[in-house]
């Protein structure tokens, strides 16, 4: 029979001991620690049966099944959760200020309200009146969204256990604070303390917990990597300043995968989803312009079709430059250079540009052949149609080959009105529902059949 254990615990950094100290042994915070009734061990969910308990994988998959997810009605987001939030979840959202992180959060929180759920979104950054102010522009004026302005910590888990909502929301880890803790706001300790104070929260109350923490310049979410490895997902919102689209990804999800994107509009009154983001991204695509090649990439469980254009100058200098902006210069680098000698185009004394539209990064090698043939395109000055697309990764002998998922690609293609894909060889040239399949084995042959050599 299980031994009925009692648990020290560290008040400030959620750190379990194995008996009483009058200093916590591992955040040096003195008389935090204190006893608890056995509970599920945090930074883990509380989905499996008691510790130490024997259970069947297929049961407890049941189980984890049974867990219902929150789902927030933004479509986007819930996707890129895995399915809408876990209980007892704690997810990091991250991103660079001004992004719109608050503003996702804000539209999201009134979606839980509005499938009837209380939501507690407690801000150290914004004045109740200013949070109020931002949830009527974005029609997130709901009854059981609770607001509170406060720094600390501590009256916020007292709200929490006084209101009992179904979801928190903390908007920012970096301008909350512990009383139990020294150190300012934003500090490593802090946010250490902080952060496992709320994993306890969510893994104990089974209480969700959305987390805003801004990045640095370089990227990183600022505090300690620890933060990443305590929480359950982690999300990256970002984007282009001067655009306003949005991108959401999870580059951590213990409940769900990591490929998924989430595409997002910013307007006068909020973020709007972009449900379709293929025909966003080629909105703005002139005909038959040269040095352009749309291609389809995979985002997660989406196809995606985007342009790529090149553009080729005289370079002035003796280095020529090679600018890319969505796309690897160390994978164009190798592109050219494979141009000059399987395409028979020298390249390699030109400035080359190459820009991937509507700010999206790539790193699939599916989309070599599309970067290929706008950078070809750019060099004979000669367009590709406007109704091919071209996909396919090129090898340093010139060959093409496979890439995952054609047909998932090429299905989004024929949805878009593509008449013609040039594609690595798999099962021969033929046509699908008014996509013609032109299969082509080389760089060079891929060049000749798209301009006509
Ligand atoms: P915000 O959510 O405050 O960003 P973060 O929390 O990531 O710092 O969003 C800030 C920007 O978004 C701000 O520059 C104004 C713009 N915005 C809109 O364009 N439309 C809107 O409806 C809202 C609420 C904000
Ligand atoms: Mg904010």
């Amino acid at each position: 029979m299980a031994k009925n254990r009692s648990r020290w615990v560290c008040s400030a950094c959620g750190a379990e001991t194995r008996g009483w100290f009058g200093q916590c042994p591992h955040c040096g915070a003195w008389n935090t620690i204190a006893e608890q009734a056995s509970a599920p061990a945090p930074g883990r969910v509380s989905l499996a049966p008691a510790e130490g308990q024997v259970v069947s994988a297929a049961d407890a998959q049941a189980d984890a099944e049974a867990a219902r997810r929150l789902t927030t009605g933004i479509g986007e987001f819930d996707r890129v959760l895995g399915g809408g939030l876990v209980p007892g979840s704690v997810v990091l959202l991250g991103g660079p200020p001004g992004i719109g992180k608050s503003t996702l959060l804000l539209q999201a929180c009134a979606g839980l309200c509005r499938s009837g759920h209380r939501v507690l979104y407690a801000s150290g950054e914004e004045s109740v009146a200013q949070v109020a102010a931002r949830a009527g522009r974005l029609q997130a004026r709901e009854e059981e969204l609770l607001l509170l302005a406060q720094t600390r910590l501590e009256p916020v888990l007292e709200r929490v256990d006084e209101h009992r909502p179904a979801v928190l929301v903390i908007d920012s880890i970096q301008t909350i604070y512990s009383e139990a803790q020294d150190g300012l706001p934003g500090n490593v300790t802090q946010i250490r303390s902080v952060a496992s104070r709320l994993v306890s929260l969510a893994k104990t109350a089974h209480v969700p917990v959305l987390i805003v923490g801004h990045v640095t310049k370089d990227g990183q979410i600022a505090g300690p990597r620890l933060l990443e490895h305590m929480v359950d997902a982690v999300l990256a919102f970002d984007g282009d300043e001067e655009r306003a689209t949005r991108m959401l990804r999870a580059t951590k999800n213990r409940f769900g995968s990591t490929q998924e994107l989430g595409v997002f509009e910013m307007t006068g009154d909020g973020l709007r989803e972009i449900a379709n983001p293929s025909e966003a991204f080629l909105a703005e695509r002139p005909g038959d312009a040269i040095g352009s090649c749309v291609t389809a990439c995979l985002e997660g469980s989406r196809p995606l079709l985007l342009e790529i254009q090149a553009l080729l100058g005289q370079s002035p200098g003796g280095s020529p430059r090679r600018t890319c902006v969505g796309a690897d210069p160390s994978r164009l680098a190798m592109l050219l250079a494979v141009l000059e000698r399987h395409g028979d185009l020298f390249v390699l004394d030109q400035d080359v540009f190459v820009n991937i539209t509507g700010g999206i990064r790539v790193t699939e090698p599916a989309v070599d052949l599309a970067v290929l043939l706008a950078v070809a395109s750019s060099h004979l000055r000669k367009p590709l149609s406007s109704q091919t697309l071209a996909v396919g990764e090129v090898g340093l002998t010139g060959e093409l080959r496979r890439v995952p998922r054609a047909e998932a690609r090429f299905a989004e293609a024929q949805r878009l009105g593509f008449r013609q894909v040039l594609c690595p060889p798999s099962r021969g040239s033929g046509t699908l529902k008014g996509l013609k399949t032109v299969e082509v084995g080389s760089v060079a042959q891929a060049i000749d059949v798209a301009f006509a050599r």
